[in-house]
């Protein structure tokens, strides 16, 4: 009995932590990553607000609305970031992939519910 106990225990573990890496990143360490290298167009606070925004056109994506242009699944996401868009610059040659994943879980915690 207590051996079918200790099974059952690993097996919703395994459940709870498979449901975990289901989101990718890091949201606090791709944090950093936004601080460095996105927030002058995309703002402190991802409104879209950056010291830079002012002269862009079209305007940095405001993250507290949480709607995407070209696609909201983490692969569309990171494809532009790695990739670029008109005076969004490609990223794919400064950030890591992991860092990448780990920007976009934080962009994710910007959108105002
Ligand atoms: C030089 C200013 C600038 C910087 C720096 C910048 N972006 Fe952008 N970003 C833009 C602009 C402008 C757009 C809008 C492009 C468009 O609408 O075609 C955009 C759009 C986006 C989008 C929205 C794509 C969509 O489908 O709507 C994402 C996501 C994004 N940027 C992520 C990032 C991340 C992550 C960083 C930092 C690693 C970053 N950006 C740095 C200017 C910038």
């Amino acid at each position: 009995m207590k051996k079918i106990l200790i099974s059952l225990s690993v097996i919703s573990s395994i459940t709870l932590l498979s449901g975990l890496a289901f989101a990718k990143g890091d949201p606090k360490a791709g944090k950093k990553v936004y601080d460095q290298n996105c927030a002058m167009c995309h703002g402190p606070k991802g409104a879209g607000d950056g010291a830079a925004a002012a002269a862009l056109n079209p305007k940095p994506r405001n993250f507290t609305e949480g709607k995407f242009k070209y696609g909201s699944k983490d692969e569309d996401l990171a494809k532009l970031i790695k990739n670029g868009k008109g005076p969004m610059p490609p990223w794919g040659s400064v950030l890591k992939p992991a860092d990448i994943d780990n920007v976009i879980a934080y962009i994710r915690t910007l959108k105002k519910k």
